[in-house]
């Protein structure tokens, strides 16, 4: 399984692919606001850091504006996925994209029909937002669970991209369903190292080691 880190952080872009754990990194405009920063700087200087695709989102909304935005983007780095959303408008801006040879992963998926259209669409990601649905009452886990199904079905290629990740469940349950990527904030990679048992236990083992009188160093 491969970790995304989903985020304009360069700080913690570093800190995660020094231990290899950012096999790429997604933003959206949401996330270029948070970093304060130049989308064409900030994806530069994240380009730098992985080696992986880096999602750059375009932010037109018709499909010519959005391979042209997508052209430039590309032209950023050769780790560059242009993302564009799920739209009919984004499927076609995918299309050609794809077919000049750029990364695309096609976002804002909440359903397996649309995840289908990426797919024939020639999309290199398709992102599903499992935390968006959660959010209105429905099971983000079995859109990836669908998804996983149908592609398997007929060997599409599209990868798919575990996306709006917000905790360590969301990271284990979409593994054992099997998507290719997930992307998730630096704090929910975290996280998982997190265990409270694994922290009494090494509060009972330093305990002991302290009444032994001894060093290692
Ligand atoms: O990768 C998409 C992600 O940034 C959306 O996450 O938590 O805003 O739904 P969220």
């Amino acid at each position: 399984m491969k970790f995304f880190v989903d985020t304009a952080d360069v700080d913690a872009i570093r800190e995660l692919a020094e231990l290899g754990m950012a096999d790429g990194v997604t933003t959206n405009p949401s996330l270029i606001l948070k970093s304060g920063r130049d989308i064409l700087e900030v994806t530069r200087e994240i380009c730098g850091i992985v080696e992986g695709p880096v999602s750059a989102e375009v932010v037109a909304t018709a499909a010519p504006k959005m391979i042209e935005e997508g052209r430039k983007l590309a032209q950023i780095a050769p780790n560059i996925a242009v993302k564009v959303p799920l739209t009919w408008d984004g499927l076609k801006a995918c299309k050609t994209l794809t077919g000049e040879g750029h990364m695309v992963n096609v976002t804002l998926c909440f359903s397996a029909a649309q995840a289908i259209l990426a797919a024939k669409a020639g999309a290199t990601f398709v992102s599903p937002f499992v935390g968006r649905l959660d959010d209105i009452n429905l099971d983000g886990m079995d859109l990836i669970a669908d998804i996983r199904a149908i592609y398997d079905n007929y060997g599409f290629e599209t990868q798919i991209l575990a996306a709006s990740i917000r905790s360590v469940n969301h990271v284990t349950e979409a593994a054992k369903i099997g998507a290719d990527v997930v992307t998730a904030p630096p704090g929910v990679l975290k996280q998982m190292a997190a265990h409270p048992l694994t922290d009494k236990g090494l509060a009972t083992f330093l305990a002991d080691w302290e009444k032994t009188g001894q060093k290692i160093l």
